[in-house]
């Protein structure tokens, strides 16, 4: 006995490699179940895949850095919840690539921000936030307005979206464009659309039908976020399974 334990004691790199078996040990057991229990994200309905113009959306707010300012996630705190909401689920941001939960609140959350100011009112804001908010030391991003939207490749994107596993399906892919175009034009025919993404907001946001710009996308994007689960219909029970 007073050998094996000498061991440990007298050569450290026996004592680092069974520090890191043991440690390994604690490790699997605490990770391993959360990838096979099929309740480590919570069930709830009404979550879909993006729209392809939300996705895009979500592109020019992650390129633009909007996650340096601003979260993505409610947490279960009174203050939390009374001034955003239901707290997040983890459900929610299960289709994001990467999610943006964030860290840092120099503005607000906007994890449910969808549906809480008009599409005008969004766009005023990106384009001179102080024109709304006096005090706001947010930057603005009015050049969003002016530059069109380069959806060429969306086909593809859905299709590498399937491959990391959001539940895209080929129809999905194969009307990405026309979806695309289809979610700013109040007057197009969007029944397909509607019926791939419920709940997907149909507007001509930048106030500009002639062309789809990045401006759309993103307000788009704004205008969706918290806004697919319906927490008046998720009961404790759901949560917990
Ligand atoms: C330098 C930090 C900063 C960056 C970067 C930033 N914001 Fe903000 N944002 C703020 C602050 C501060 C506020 C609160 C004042 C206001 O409403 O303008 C705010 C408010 C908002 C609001 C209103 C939220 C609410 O509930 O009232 C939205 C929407 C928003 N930002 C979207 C964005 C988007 C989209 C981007 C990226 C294109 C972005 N922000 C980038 C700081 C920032």
């Amino acid at each position: 006995m007073r050998f094996s334990h000498a061991i440990f004691e007298t050569k450290t790199l026996v004592l680092a490699g069974a520090t890191l078996v043991t440690v390994a040990i604690g490790g699997i057991v605490e990770l391993v179940p959360l990838f096979t229990i099929e309740t480590t994200i919570e069930r709830v309905s009404g979550m879909r895949p993006y729209s392809p113009l939300e996705l895009m959306g979500r592109d020019i707010y992650i390129r633009e850095g909007c996650y340096l300012c601003h979260s993505q996630q409610i947490r279960p705190m009174r203050d939390e919840v009374e001034r955003y909401g239901h707290y997040s689920l983890a459900a929610e941001s299960m289709y994001d690539h990467p999610f943006q939960w964030g860290s840092k609140r120099t503005g607000p959350d906007l994890a449910r921000v969808g549906g809480k100011y008009s599409n005008e009112w969004h766009v005023a804001h990106l384009v001179q936030p102080k024109s709304v908010v006096p005090e706001s030391i947010m930057p603005a991003y009015g050049f969003l307005l002016e530059r069109p939207l380069d959806y060429r490749r969306i086909e593809k994107t859905l299709k590498a979206q399937q491959v990391i596993g959001v539940p895209y399906s080929d129809e999905m892919a194969a009307n990405a464009k026309a979806d695309l175009t289809a979610q700013t034009d109040p007057e197009a025919d969007t029944a397909g659309l509607a019926a791939r993404y419920p709940k997907a907001v149909i507007a001509d946001f930048d106030g500009n039908r002639a062309r789809v710009t990045e401006m759309d996308a993103l307000v788009a994007y704004l205008q969706m976020m918290g806004t697919l689960v319906k927490f008046t219909d998720v009961k404790p029970a759901d949560l917990k399974q």
